[in-house]
């Protein structure tokens, strides 16, 4: 079995069940009697949760290494985890059916909002002028148009493992102490909200089956292939309401909309060995989901056809079409 440990470090696998593999779950009872995974969540997230006062070392702060350009990038980091309240309505709105996972969302929209908030705090003690206002935060909330959930489900998943690898590059490049360590921790936090995800990820395909597999292979064909795109590929970076085209993403709705792609290219440098982590950590991710290996995106693709023939050969129509 494929060590989830060298993708995610202890972070992934306080939230992963590790002792229980695929044909276990298979062999255990009916669909209907797995208790909710909320609870089991909330326990050990709770276990892995930092204290702003006390886990930040606000006294460490060293003016000296904190520049103009560095502490724009982290109102644009601030602004952009607000955009966790769109996402929660639109995750709330697409799951009535779901209440165990409408209940984690509790946890994922705290979470997130604390770290827009712990970034605003930096700010606030130590480049005050640069607190985004509260109109600011505000212009990244807007509806999104609804979306099939499993669909939306995996691009999350995958949007926390970008995000994990997108804050440790950050922790890497800031040079000032207190920074340095704030986007550490939230890179642990988009760690183990991957880790959730997957859980759920899981959970759907014992419940609907085919269907789940195929949408979540679509989506990881789509988001292992970021090569081919020339636009960081991230939930925050995606048309999300066609009635605002072009405005409807959340980078669009930013101060400074241009500001991610130029902290990629030219400020946290995420070069070809940063985005080969995030691709091969969706892609052994799909591996242990699907009890396959997948090396490549033409290899995932490839077990997204097959799904689909096998729908077919079953006489039921996909839902998604191939592509
Ligand atoms: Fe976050
Ligand atoms: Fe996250």
């Amino acid at each position: 079995m494929r060590s989830k440990k060298m993708v995610f470090g202890a972070q992934f696998s306080d939230v992963f069940p590790t002792s229980i593999t695929r044909s276990e779950m298979a062999m255990n009872s009916s669909v209907a009697n797995q208790p909710m995974l909320y609870p089991d969540l909330f326990r050990d997230l709770e276990k892995s949760r930092w204290n702003m006062a006390s886990d930040i070392p606000w006294d460490s702060f060293d003016p000296a290494k904190l520049t103009d350009e560095q502490a724009a990038t982290i109102k644009m980091n601030a602004i952009t985890e607000w955009s966790a309240l769109p996402a929660t309505e639109m995750f709330l709105r697409d799951n009535q059916d779901d209440s165990d996972f409408s209940a984690f969302m509790s946890i994922w929209f705290y979470e997130e909002q604390k770290h827009s908030l712990v970034l605003m705090e930096y700010l606030k003690r130590f480049r005050p002028d640069m607190v985004p206002k509260e109109e600011e935060l505000h212009a990244v909330r807007f509806p999104f148009d609804p979306a099939p959930a499993l669909e939306t489900l995996m691009l999350h998943f995958c949007g926390e493992i970008r995000l994990t690898q997108w804050y440790r590059r950050a922790s890497e490049w800031h040079t000032e102490p207190v920074i340095k360590k704030i986007y550490d921790t939230i890179s642990k936090d988009e760690a183990r909200h991957a880790g959730a995800y997957f859980r759920y990820m899981k959970r759907a395909i014992d419940k609907v089956g085919t269907e789940a597999q195929l949408a979540f292979a679509k989506i990881g064909v789509l988001m292992a292939s970021s090569g081919k795109s020339g636009k960081p590929l991230h939930p925050t970076n995606l048309h999300v309401n066609s009635s605002l085209f072009p405005n409807d993403t959340v980078q669009s709705r930013l101060p400074d909309p241009e500001w991610l792609e130029r902290w990629l290219d030219t400020q946290i440098n995420f070069d070809k060995v940063w985005e080969n982590r995030v691709v091969s950590g969706i892609l052994k991710q799909m591996s242990s989901l699907f009890d396959r290996s997948f090396e490549t995106s033409t290899d995932l693709n490839r077990f997204r056809k097959e799904l689909i023939a096998r729908m077919a050969a079953a006489g039921s129509k996909p839902q998604i079409q191939a592509a």
